[in-house]
């Protein structure tokens, strides 16, 4: 990436200016309880132990050969841990619990209706249903260990079913959030080749049964208009025996797999025992190209590194009813609601439907009725549930010891209601920081060892250390009070091994820019560049101020501008669109679009909506623009590019700044009219 945009981008998107905040510490009631409570853990894992520290991670979990290699970094900066060890992870969440903790719910499952009855699957009952449909894999769907499996599913059991299954045959699962369009599953089927799509005929988001199963044929049909092909499409019923969507089933393609599960009733499937380095998943995400990443994730690191954050981190003992409400189609339901809690056998809550339905009262209740003691969200949910009813924890007789923070900056008062209202003053909290690409947390408090600070995350977890270099690669150091480039110095076993089918745009993009040697094969030549601009305060803890790429977050999730642009330039009227971020109260960050259009087509409404729509379509909801702007030309550089960063301050109302460099500068004041109203 040159010099300037890096500069540049980050201007723009670096948002947060609130105050250094004091410290909230946490109770001795929570310390008395914690997982970890003794400071040594810096120094057993600080760069002098590394890589062996992480053993302590690794015997978190069951191994059928132990590995003789910590990490093997031959073939950098393609990182491999626990080398030579062999592993299952479906074994590890599910078999091995089963032992003394079998009739113990795994799983309680929350349907949005709150007139339909709570499910409570035993880990018993999740062994046998993984096992029964890792048969269907084998048998009927012919799948076999390295295939890869597309899952398009709502949030529902079985969707960890069908991810645990995978994992049982050594399957990597590549799961599509399920909001994401027909279109967009399509890219990523194509991308890792899936010959399988499993999905859901329906299911239930803001009191509406939506129709799931449309999206799998819009997906089918673009996969073969792109020359591949699928095999078989396995549609689980949202309710079993009857089938709860409008679109018609296809003959010798679609198959109801609550129908055929019934010919492998109580079969048993060994768990394939796989290499620590085999593939587990694949989690697509966004990046500076139209082209989502698939980053693809191990077994072996990424399972002790969930297992070790969860319980370190998240805190999370046996006994606890853990309940995070992401969705399980983002890393974060992978991390932890799916591998790190059920890894160590916690009951995790899994709630079909949003938050405020049927109104904001709906999580207290939840938390109230399954005495939910751990509970994970994003500030955007913190931020709609504190807007809608500020009151309503207050009314409900549940009580967390610990609450996490995830996805994007927290403002310091969203923070204090989190933790006065929700947590009623007496849980701790963890905002956590990190990405898809880095399998789970990079920086936190650690609960019972660091006090608390609003709008901080804190500094890096145990075994990962942070730098931040400036744009010349200097390091800025703690206190310095200038923000830089936040990178790893150090691999870690939770990280993803590459971008799926595309080694050389993971070395371009996370380790090119400050590695010392590229022929190097020691790792502190390899720092890697997280994409994030950081300042770190004298005390240690790191606050993040935004994306330098032209990535936005919105509602703590990635979105690629190129992506979005490039739905927009289907509509064929569109000659040039330009996407920036814009601040809002609820979600963070929302798209704005900018659109010069061909000449000869005068804008209007029609256009703008045609516009929305094929973004909804290619991306989904979460992509849709907060406003189409059509402006007669873009605002642009001699050389022809597009400023960005003025359109940006355009639509947040901010100062423009120098635009004297524009080759067109009238056009900013036309468009500052436009959106000044
Ligand atoms: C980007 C990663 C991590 C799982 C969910 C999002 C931003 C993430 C925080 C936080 C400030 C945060 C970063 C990061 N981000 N957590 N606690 N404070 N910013 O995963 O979609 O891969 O997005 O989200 O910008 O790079 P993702």
């Amino acid at each position: 990436m040159p010099k300037n945009e890096v500069v540049e981008t980050s201007e723009a998107q670096i948002a947060v200016h609130w105050q250094e905040e004091k410290y909230y510490y946490p109770s001795s009631k929570f310390i008395a309880q914690a997982n970890l409570t003794n400071e040594d853990v810096y120094k057993r894992f600080s760069l002098d132990n590394f890589p062996e520290c992480f053993k302590e991670y690794a015997d978190l979990i069951d191994w059928y050969e132990y590995w003789h290699t910590t990490l093997d970094t031959s073939d950098a900066p393609c990182w491999k841990w626990f080398v030579g060890g062999k592993i299952n992870a479906s074994y590890n969440c599910i078999d091995r619990h089963l032992k003394n903790n079998k009739n113990k719910t795994a799983i309680h499952f929350v349907p949005e209706l709150e007139n339909e009855k709570i499910e409570h699957i035993t880990y018993q009952e999740l062994y046998v249903k993984v096992n029964e449909f890792a048969a269907l894999l084998q048998s009927f769907a012919g799948l076999k260990t390295g295939d890869r499996v597309t899952i398009h599913m709502p949030m529902v059991p079985e969707l960890p079913i069908a991810m645990l299954a995978c994992a049982r045959l050594g399957l990597i699962h590549s799961v599509v959030f399920g909001g994401f369009s027909g279109k967009a599953c399509a890219d990523r089927i194509v991308d890792s080749g899936s010959k399988v799509l499993i999905t859901m005929d329906a299911y239930y988001r803001n009191g509406v049964l939506l129709d799931h199963k449309e999206k799998a044929n819009i997906a089918v049909d673009q996969v073969e208009k792109e020359g591949q092909g699928i095999d078989k499409v396995l549609i689980w019923q949202r309710y079993p025996d009857k089938y709860s969507s409008r679109t018609s089933i296809i003959e010798g393609r679609d198959f109801i797999v609550n129908n055929i599960l019934k010919d492998y009733r109580g079969k048993k499937i060994d768990p394939v025992k796989i290499s620590a380095e085999a593939p587990l998943f694949l989690m697509y995400t966004s990046g500076t190209t139209g082209k989502p990443k698939g980053c693809q994730h191990s077994t072996g690191g990424y399972l002790a590194y969930v297992a070790g954050t969860s319980k370190y981190i998240q805190d999370i003992h046996p006994e606890d009813v853990y309940w995070c409400m992401a969705d399980i189609g983002w890393i974060t339901g992978h991390s932890y609601i799916v591998y790190g809690p059920l890894s160590l056998c916690a009951s995790i809550v899994l709630y079909e439907g949003i938050p405020t339905y049927p109104d904001a009262g709906r999580p207290w209740r939840i938390a109230e009725e399954l005495d939910v003691n751990i509970f994970h969200t994003a500030p955007t949910a913190i931020r709609g549930l504190r807007k809608i009813g500020p009151e309503e924890p207050l009314k409900y007789n549940y009580h967390f010891k610990h609450m996490t923070t995830v996805g994007e900056p927290i403002e310091p008062e969203v923070w204090k209601w989190y933790y006065e209202v929700v947590g009623k003053s007496e849980a701790v909290i963890a905002d956590t920081w990190w990405q898809t690409e880095t399998g789970g947390f990079l920086c936190a408090t650690v609960p019972a060892l660091n006090p608390m600070k609003p709008g901080s995350t804190g500094p890096g977890v145990p075994g990962i250390h942070p730098i931040i270099y400036d744009d010349h690669g200097k390091e800025i150091v703690a206190g310095e009070g200038r923000a830089g480039n936040i990178c790893i110095k150090n691999p870690w076993p939770g990280s993803f091994q590459t971008i799926w089918g595309d080694r050389d745009r993971y070395v371009g993009t996370y380790y090119a820019r400050y590695c010392k040697n590229q022929n190097s094969k020691d790792w502190r030549d390899w720092p890697y560049l997280t994409g994030d601009a950081a300042m770190e305060a004298e005390d240690g803890y790191f606050r993040i101020l935004g994306r330098i790429d032209d990535v936005i977050n919105v509602s703590g999730h990635r979105l690629g501008t190129k992506e979005i642009e490039s739905a927009a330039l289907i509509v064929p009227e569109v000659a040039e669109a330009a996407v920036v971020p814009v601040a809002d109260d609820l979600k963070g960050t929302v798209p704005d679009l900018y659109i010069a259009l061909k000449p000869g087509n005068p804008p209007s409404e029609e256009i703008s909506s045609r516009i929305s729509e094929a973004i909804t379509e290619s991306i989904g909801k979460i992509a849709k623009p907060r406003k189409v702007w059509i402006v007669s030309d873009m605002p642009k550089t001699r050389s022809g590019k597009i400023m960005r960063r003025v359109l940006a301050a355009l639509s947040n109302k901010k100062e423009v700044g120098d635009t004297t460099t524009l080759a067109n500068p009238d056009v900013v004041d036309e468009i500052q009219k436009m959106t000044s109203i």
